[in-house]
């Protein structure tokens, strides 16, 4: 079914390979097409088959150990920018933030600098709303580019996207690429901003170790790891997961755990926290596939 696609064709790929967490059974079948046309067919053929297609952006999700049904799709391939017109330009999902922002930072480009620290993809940030204390996508993001699951391109004003806090309401497909608008900044600024957060960043964060960021999202009003820290929580651990001793919203990879050392360990940390603050704790990793 997949031949004829252009680009890596592979069956039962490890999604460990893939994750931030260095967690994750394997994909029936995974694609990394080449192109955005390869990309439609995969779209076109996997729907006629009702075979599911999911995005591995790769840093926001927990892939539980029995793998993922269906089609894997990295858009690895799909990773160009085009040279903005003031302020205004185009870039393709597959690219990474980090490059995203020092490409802003390099033509003086304000509007980004909230995004110093995020990993990741553009079409995962997009998804979403990615962001920290000082900003999110969705100020910056203004057309979003999407593949129907038929495979058609459809262009999106921002507006529709139905934005809320970490999350959004595209209608189904995959986000190929994106319009964002930045304001002409000072160059020097820029930087220091972007240096003083991943500073900050390094400083409050566990990102020497495999991890997927916050797990929860913040309850209004309050803090996740806060809450996490004040239940005792900091070093609990399952298997190989362990509650950050540094951050208590993350999670780290010791080693060798497995999803279900993620999940057990997500678990009591929800339960804990719910019996002695009586805050429900909302997921923000998304977790996905077959136990
Ligand atoms: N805190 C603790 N113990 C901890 C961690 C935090 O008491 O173990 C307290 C801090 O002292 C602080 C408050 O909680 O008073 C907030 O902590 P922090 O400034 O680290 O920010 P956060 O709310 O935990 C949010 C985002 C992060 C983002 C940072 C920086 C969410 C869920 N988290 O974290 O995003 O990097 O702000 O802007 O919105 C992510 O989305 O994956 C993520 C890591």
């Amino acid at each position: 079914m997949l031949a004829g696609i252009k680009g890596v064709v592979r069956f039962d790929e490890p999604m460990s390979r893939y994750t931030s967490f260095r967690i994750g059974g394997p994909a029936d079948a995974y694609v990394e097409p080449s192109d955005l046309e390869s990309l439609q067919k995969v779209m076109t053929t996997a729907s006629a088959a009702k075979i599911p297609v999911f995005v591995m952006g790769g840093t926001n999700v927990l892939v539980r150990d029995g793998g993922i049904q269906g089609i894997v799709l990295r858009l690895v391939n799909l990773d160009r920018i085009q040279e903005p017109e003031d302020g205004l330009f185009y870039a393709e999902g597959g690219v990474l933030m980090p490059r995203l922002l020092k490409f802003a930072m390099q033509r003086g480009l304000t509007g980004l600098e909230f995004a110093a620290g995020i990993p990741g993809t553009l079409a995962g940030s997009i998804v979403m709303n990615a962001g920290t204390r000082s900003g999110e996508m969705k100020d910056v993001v203004r057309t979003i580019r999407l593949v129907t699951m038929t495979g058609e391109i459809l262009d999106l004003p921002a507006g529709q996207a139905g934005y809320s806090y970490r999350g959004s309401r595209l209608p189904r497909g995959i986000v190929v690429g994106a319009w964002l608008g930045l304001r002409a900044g000072t160059r020097a600024e820029i930087e220091s901003h972007v240096k003083e957060s991943l500073h900050r960043r390094k400083a409050t964060q566990p990102i020497e170790m495999p991890n997927a960021g916050c797990v929860f999202k913040n309850p209004e009003g309050d803090s996740a790891g806060r809450l996490v820290e004040a239940a005792g929580l900091k070093g609990a651990q399952v298997g190989d997961a362990e509650v950050s001793t540094k951050h208590a919203n993350f999670i780290v990879n010791r080693g060798q755990a497995t999803a279900q050392d993620i999940l057990a360990l997500i678990r009591l940390v929800g339960k804990t926290v719910a019996e002695k603050f009586g805050v429900t704790l909302e997921l923000e990793v998304q977790i996905v596939g077959r136990n």
